[in-house]
């Protein structure tokens, strides 16, 4: 699998800076961005969203739902890995009941506080926010039985790392459900775009690589079980709710390129080269001696 050649420190400090953004610009900056916008075309059902804080949906920066058609357990262990606001915590959280236990990893400062108040929002004892990567997880080995993700690996620079820390907190047996873009040859301008990194697009990588560096790290079983190939209107719909059309925050600095102008041909350049897919994979039940 190629990664990409910057700084992977730097790539992580911009992606964590943008998402700081994403959820406090309408108070830091006054900028009247749409956000849950992609969690109603997530795959979520109406009843899911509205048993959940208003908070955690309107922040929910998903591109699927990772637990739907699981078969998460009463009294099983989840991980999320970049947990966000915490949308798919607390449903898991509600899926494995008090007996169970749901840990989310975050890097953001805003989004770990912002998850934390969901969490106790929703009144919810059994699940926590764990700071941290998700190419160094925060979490002991062989430890739970599902890992989720929702729109997060195509964020990382090191997606290598991310494959071989899921295998490693994996207990085996274990299962993981990932929601993610995945995207062919992308163009050369949004390929190197930052703001359209951070917005899950400028990252991904293809389905055949994903399912390469899943096995590389281990994992078997592997399978694409869901797609959401977007039509033009969703994909401009997709950008516009990530990206923010303010050219300077007060929160982090510099802000990013307004692409407002360009969303709309870029909707249509991208149709049919990007969409969601639901990752499935399983950690072996022992490991094999050469
Ligand atoms: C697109 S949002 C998705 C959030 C959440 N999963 C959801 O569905 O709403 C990406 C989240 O992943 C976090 N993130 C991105 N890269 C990360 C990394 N390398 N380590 C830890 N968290 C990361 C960001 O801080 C942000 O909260």
């Amino acid at each position: 699998m190629s990664e990409k050649k910057r700084d992977p420190k730097q790539v992580r400090k911009d992606v964590s800076c943008d998402y700081t953004r994403a959820v406090t610009v309408s108070s830091c900056c006054g900028d009247n961005v749409p956000k849950g916008v992609v969690a109603k075309i997530a795959g979520y059902s109406t009843e899911e969203l509205s048993s959940l804080p208003t908070d955690a949906v309107m922040n929910s920066f998903g591109c699927g739902n990772p637990l739907a058609f699981s078969e998460v357990k009463a009294g099983e262990t989840v991980l999320d890995l970049g947990s966000g606001a915490g949308i798919d915590v607390l449903i898991a959280s509600l899926k494995v009941g008090p007996k169970g236990k749901v840990i989310g990893v975050d890097m953001t400062d805003t989004m770990i506080q912002k998850a934390r108040a969901n969490i106790e929002a929703a009144g919810l004892k059994n699940a926590e926010i764990r700071k941290g990567i998700i190419e160094d997880l925060p979490v002991e080995s062989s430890t739970v039985d599902w890992v989720i993700s929702n729109c997060v690996i195509n964020l990382s620079p090191e997606k290598s790392r991310v494959f071989v820390e899921i295998e490693r907190v994996l207990k085996p047996g274990g299962t993981m459900m990932v929601s993610d873009i995945v995207a062919e040859k992308l163009p050369d301008e949004i390929a190197k775009d930052r703001s359209l990194y951070s917005s899950c697009l400028a990252g991904a990588i293809s389905e055949v690589e994903y399912i390469e560096g899943l096995r590389s790290a281990g994992l078997e079983d592997v399978n694409v079980c869901e797609r959401l190939v977007y039509d033009e209107d969703q994909l401009a719909e997709f950008m516009g709710s990530e990206l923010k059309s303010d050219s300077t925050c007060g929160c982090c600095g510099s802000g990013p390129t307004d692409h407002s102008a360009k969303t709309a041909s870029w909707a249509k350049e991208l149709k049919g080269k990007i969409w969601s897919a639901k990752f499935r994979a399983r950690k072996r039940f022992q490991t094999q001696f050469k």
